[in-house]
């Protein structure tokens, strides 16, 4: 029997790829590059099984691109690019990977926090430039962390594990939920509260972006927030770009209306807001939330264990829309 044809967008951990082979014809993107969207619709004209990066669009286009389609992987969590609604209707099932990078984007919500609040990049360019003059007393003092609040926005896994590694630095713990509901692991370990977007930029010293990027959350953070907000705030985003507008940041950091932002993902990537490079109270990392060994390799065994599910025709372990299993117990017609 011939094998399905999977194509892969760009070069993942090599342990997914070795996976998808047993069980399909994989073929790569062989160029360390992202694809044109050209590129991308001409190489899944023939394919069953793509797995695709956060970076592309998977819409209508895209599935008429690739007619014989029998699933779609994101090597993501994050599933904005995907026109969910749309796969459905046309029977695609696709999936996402989340749990395997909720540890390593939670560090690195800290990582920013901390290089924010003790200007650690700030500092190190100083250390390289040969200016420094020596120790002196009043050098880069930034803020303290211990017992200071942590406002959590989008309590889900990833925003949850954050708030838990607070707990060697005793912080209150403040949260907003999109739907309101208790976290009933962050209120019982934590003592953490469940509180009022508004209330939440009033009381926390820093302040986590977690949430998902949907119609709602897009532009959460603009000027008003950030008038909202203590000028010894700190704000750190490892969600998506647009929940933040990059603008208003970028003059509430020029005007000292909040003290520093870490950040990890832009709203037009790979670009960022003119102004932002050359202030020293923002540290900005290239989206590089999950970039640990441990996550990537699972983020590859995940999305090609989903896959090829999906090329066999059955519910895959993370489906973005599993009702189109739960018709005809868990096969596809
Ligand atoms: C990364 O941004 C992801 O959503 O996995
Ligand atoms: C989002 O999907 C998360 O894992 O927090």
């Amino acid at each position: 029997m011939e094998k399905p044809k999977v194509y892969v967008t760009r070069m993942i951990p090599k342990a997914g790829i070795e996976l998808l082979r047993t069980v399909a014809d994989v073929e790569v993107n062989p160029d360390d590059r992202p694809l044109s969207r050209a590129e991308l619709l001409n190489a899944v004209s023939e394919c069953h099984g793509v797995i695709g990066l956060l970076t592309e669009k998977i819409d209508a286009e895209f599935f008429d691109a690739a007619p014989r389609l029998k699933g779609y992987a994101n090597y993501a969590v994050g599933y904005d690019n995907i026109d969910v609604a749309e796969a459905t209707r046309r029977g695609i099932p696709v999936s996402n990977t989340p749990g395997v990078l909720t540890d390593a984007t939670a560090e690195c919500a800290w990582a920013l926090l901390f290089a924010a609040a003790r200007r650690v990049v700030e500092s190190d360019r100083v250390m390289r430039s040969g200016s420094w003059s020596g120790w002196g007393p009043l050098q880069f003092i930034g803020a303290g962390v211990r017992g200071k609040t942590l406002g959590i926005v989008g309590a889900g896994r990833i925003g949850t594990a954050m708030a838990l590694m607070s707990r060697g630095f005793d912080m209150p713990v403040l949260y907003t939920s999109s739907s309101n509901r208790k976290n009933t692991v962050l209120e019982d370990r934590l003592g953490a509260r469940l509180v009022p977007f508004d209330t939440l930029l009033a009381e926390s010293d820093f302040i986590s972006i977690h949430t998902p990027l949907t119609p709602a959350t897009r532009h959460l953070f603009d000027a008003k927030a950030f008038s909202r907000m203590k000028r010894s705030a700190y704000l750190v985003n490892t969600a998506r770009g647009p929940v933040i507008k990059e603008d208003d940041l970028v003059a509430a950091l020029r005007a000292g209306e909040i003290a520093g932002a870490g950040l990890d993902v832009y709203e037009a990537e790979p670009a960022m807001a003119d102004g932002l490079a050359g202030l020293d109270n923002a540290v900005v990392l290239p989206h590089v939330g999950s970039a640990t060994i441990e996550s990537r390799t699972d983020m590859a065994t995940l999305a090609a264990r989903n896959l090829a599910a999906m090329l066999a025709g059955q519910r895959p372990e993370t489906c973005l829309n599993p009702q189109l299993f739960d018709r005809n117990n868990g096969t596809t017609a």
